[in-house]
């Protein structure tokens, strides 16, 4: 736990305006803020790029990238060129109104992703309900499934927020634990099971749609077998339920591709984006789908006062032109092969896999009783590389796409030195 000292929380505020230590950042946030999160013993005072630094300037790689939302870098000049121009002319109106900026946007993200229609809304979990919400009204609408009778399939493991239907969903107890009772009709199948998926659908014709990540990210960056995605799809439309294709973490760049499931070259009915829709400035989340599914939602069904205002829609449409034009996700496809394969000097004693997709890894250690995945994160960020355990052994390494393979080699070495120091706790 954080430090607790009246003492040094009193002085903070006698001397006014004087820039914070690390310490006195951390023993305040740590007073006044929830205790909801564990973060890392550093305190963030500046980002450009792939670094941020602390506040006592000592400079880190940052290999989280705000879970993904920071896929462009941080505080990319176009990105907040392009937040910085719309600030001065109209930042929120509501969906009472039209707007210019929502058109401009929603014509451009859907012909990007080759869909119908765009439903803009802000946070990722928003854009999993909306998604949700979308399918049951589909359901009754066009499935002509009896009223409040219609089940939405999801895979163990998942993660996609912390709204009391996300977490209805999920199988990790932290969770769940003392939330229920659960949201009704959903279905939890194992990840990466066509077979069981197949048997699922079969025996229930009350299945609206199976809402699945292309790879798990909080669950560890889990990846599917290749093929899985295929069969996915083609399961969904034997059996006339949707796939929803959650790519709040997977998707803009991060494994390679602009989508994950374009590496098995398919299309769900429903696509959720977040995160790194706006490269880090704000909560931007989108769903998309066709107008036989979309348009099941009429005016006043669903909302949000945020949702679509024209700061986002101008910050959205930068950060995809940018991720695009400066072919950040053709660095990632290159990057993340070259980190994959350098990352397998990393001693096998304590390693027990290196996985992932472009810039979307993980590395997996052995279950040790003298150290875990969190001791080896904190051991990175005193050697200058900034990375977040997920579970008790593994670290998820997720750079910024403008990372170059100077830099990705220096991480390289950094991550590699610093395992090696484990060695000798074993
Ligand atoms: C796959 C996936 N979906 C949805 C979410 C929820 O996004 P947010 O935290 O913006 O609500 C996350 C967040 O990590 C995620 O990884």
């Amino acid at each position: 736990m954080f430090l607790r000292n009246p003492k040094l929380i009193r002085n903070i505020y006698r001397n006014g305006l004087r820039c914070l230590t690390t310490q006195e950042i951390i023993a305040r946030e740590d007073r006044f803020a929830a205790d909801n999160y564990e973060p890392l013993p550093v305190a963030l005072t500046k980002g450009k790029g792939v670094f941020v630094w602390d506040a006592e300037g000592k400079k880190y790689y940052d290999f989280l990238s705000a879970y993904s939302a920071v896929n462009q870098g941080h505080c990319h000049p176009k990105i907040t060129e392009a937040l910085k121009k719309q600030v001065d002319i109209l930042t929120l109106t509501s969906r009472a109104f039209f707007t210019d900026a929502l058109g401009e946007y929603a014509e451009f993200i859907t012909k990007l992703f080759d869909y119908d229609k765009v439903l803009p809304i802000n946070t990722g979990v928003e854009a999993g309900e909306t998604a949700c919400k979308l399918a049951r009204k589909w359901g009754y609408l066009k499935k002509n499934i009896p009223n409040d009778q219609a089940k939405i399939v999801f895979a163990e493991g998942n993660y996609w927020g912390r709204t009391m239907a996300a977490i209805s969903s999920s199988t990790d107890p932290t969770c769940r634990d003392r939330y229920g009772p659960f949201m009704p009709g959903f279905i939890v199948i194992p990840y990466d099971d066509e077979k069981v998926l197949e048997e699922t659908l079969r025996n229930d014709p009350n299945i609206c749609a199976f809402m699945v990540e292309p790879i798990q990210g909080e669950a560890g960056i889990v990846v599917p077998k290749p093929g899985y995605l295929k069969k996915v799809r083609e399961i969904c439309t034997k059996y006339n339920v949707l796939w929803i294709d959650d790519e709040v973490q997977t998707g803009l760049g991060r494994t390679g591709k602009l989508l994950a499931v374009h590496h098995e070259n398919v299309r769900p009915d429903i696509v959720c984006l977040g995160k790194a829709l706006s490269g880090g400035m704000m909560a931007i989340s989108a769903v998309l789908a066709d107008d036989e599914i979309m348009l099941c939602i009429k005016p006043g069904e669903h909302g949000s006062t945020y949702g679509g205002n024209p700061l986002a829609c101008k910050v959205a449409i930068a950060s995809l032109k940018t991720l695009i034009d400066e072919k950040m996700i053709e660095n990632a496809e290159k990057l993340g092969k070259i980190l994959v394969e350098d990352l397998k000097k990393l001693p096998k004693e304590l390693v027990k896999e290196v996985r992932g997709k472009g810039m979307m890894t993980a590395i997996v250690i052995k279950e040790t009783p003298t150290f875990t995945a969190l001791d080896v994160c904190k051991k990175l960020k005193d050697n200058g590389l900034l990375a977040k355990n997920t579970h008790g052994y593994i670290i998820r390494l997720a750079p910024p796409l403008v990372i170059n393979e100077s830099q990705l080699k220096e991480c390289t070495k950094i991550l590699i030195d610093t395992m090696n120091s484990f060695l000798k706790l074993k």
